[in-house]
């Protein structure tokens, strides 16, 4: 197992990255208390349940199963967690497991931040978007029928858990998905680590294990280092929505569910590496090897016909990052360098989403 440490002062962290019939067993140590309660949905259930249960040994093991799905990303399914605990009579000195992506890994948290006001809860991962990304720093939250995220708290895990053997099962969809936020940290923060995804597609592409796991170490010590310097998105972390803003605004338009996230950022990152061209910052030539990169990892790169402008850009208006009659968004100044422009205006964003169809 490698041990990366979210440095965040008395909230740290370890993040464990590993293969193999032991990769769970790291998470005992990180259990202070003896009730554990496992909350995962059954489609991940079915699989790894048992496996996770058996590296529990000794504790009070309950397990809750939560529907699957974003469409349950709500209070309800939160409740069901806390009923659960309830009926199990747990106390404070408890911990909750997030067996799942980050549905899952978004809801146990939020839950854990509540339960009796905060007890314990670790990261277990099971989707590449959740290994790179959602399980690690500290974000929870469930949706509102008004807006996604919009009930949540910034609440630290215990520890992340990652056994790599987990993506074997993730439909191919999911994995691709996955792959959009892996290639976006080479964008923002290492453009090595980009260069490396690029020499490496093939590996990728083909899930082998060795190559995921450095893949997935990289991804996670870029975020730690992130969420080190800006714990709760007041400044650098905010780079980590490069590409997001479009994301969103296709999301919204096309209506949640029709289209992963994943895929929103790989058409997103595209429009934000064309937009950062535009205001003459990085050559074309890396627009380029985005879109060949993302093409290889059988990932969208045009926005869909259905998602037409106007609608579009009242999200993207919407999603306050709006100033006057310019927008917010994340650029690179350089393959490897994000920053923050404040300034761009709307007419420049319209005339670039009418040529990315
Ligand atoms: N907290 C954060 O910082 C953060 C960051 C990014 C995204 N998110 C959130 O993450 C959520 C998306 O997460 P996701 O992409 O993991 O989606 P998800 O949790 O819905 O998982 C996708 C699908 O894969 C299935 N699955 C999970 N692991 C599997 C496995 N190993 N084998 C087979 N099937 C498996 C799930 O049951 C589900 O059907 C969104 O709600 C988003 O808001 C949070």
């Amino acid at each position: 197992m490698h041990k990366l440490v979210v440095a965040i002062g008395a909230s740290s962290y370890p993040i464990y990255i590993g293969s193999g019939s032991a990769s769970f067993e790291s998470i005992l140590p990180h259990i202070v208390y003896s009730e554990v309660m496992i909350v995962s949905n059954p489609t991940v259930a079915q699989h790894y349940l048992a496996k996770l249960e058996k590296a529990l040994l000794g504790k009070r093991c309950e397990s809750v199963i939560i529907p699957d799905g974003e469409a349950f990303k709500t209070l309800d399914s939160m409740n069901i967690i806390i009923d659960a605990l309830l009926k199990a009579k747990f106390s404070r000195q408890c911990t909750l497991i997030a067996l799942g992506g980050g549905v899952v890994g978004d809801i146990t948290g939020f839950a854990a931040s509540c339960y009796q006001r905060g007890v314990d809860y670790i990261q277990v991962p099971t989707t590449l978007l959740a290994q790179v990304d959602s399980s690690v720093g500290g974000k929870t939250a469930v949706n509102h029928p008004l807006g996604k995220n919009m009930i949540g708290a910034f609440y630290q895990p215990k520890a992340v858990i990652i056994d790599v053997d987990t993506l074997a099962t993730l439909p191919k969809r999911e994995f691709a998905a996955g792959l959009a936020e892996v290639i976006k940290y080479g964008l923002i923060y290492d453009a090595n680590f980009f260069a490396w995804l690029e020499q490496h597609a093939d590996a990728i592409k083909s899930r082998d294990t060795a190559i995921l796991s450095q893949m997935i170490e990289r991804c996670c010590q870029i975020k730690a280092d992130i969420v080190a310097q800006d714990e709760r998105e007041s400044h650098i972390r905010m780079i980590l929505n490069f590409g997001h803003t479009f994301a969103h605004a296709i999301e919204t338009t096309l209506g949640h569910g029709e289209i992963l996230h994943g895929e929103a950022v790989a058409i997103g990152m595209v429009l934000a590496t064309k937009l950062s061209e535009q205001l003459g910052l990085v050559h074309y030539h890396l627009v380029e090897r985005l879109e060949s990169w993302l093409n290889a990892m059988q990932l969208p790169i045009y926005i869909p016909q259905q998602c037409k402008i106007e609608p579009m850009l009242d999200a993207m208006e919407r999603d306050k990052k709006k100033a006057g009659d310019s927008l917010r968004f994340i650029v690179l100044e350089d393959l490897g360098r994000a920053l923050i422009k404040g300034d761009v205006p709307l007419s420049f964003v319209s005339d670039l989403i009418k040529t990315s169809y």
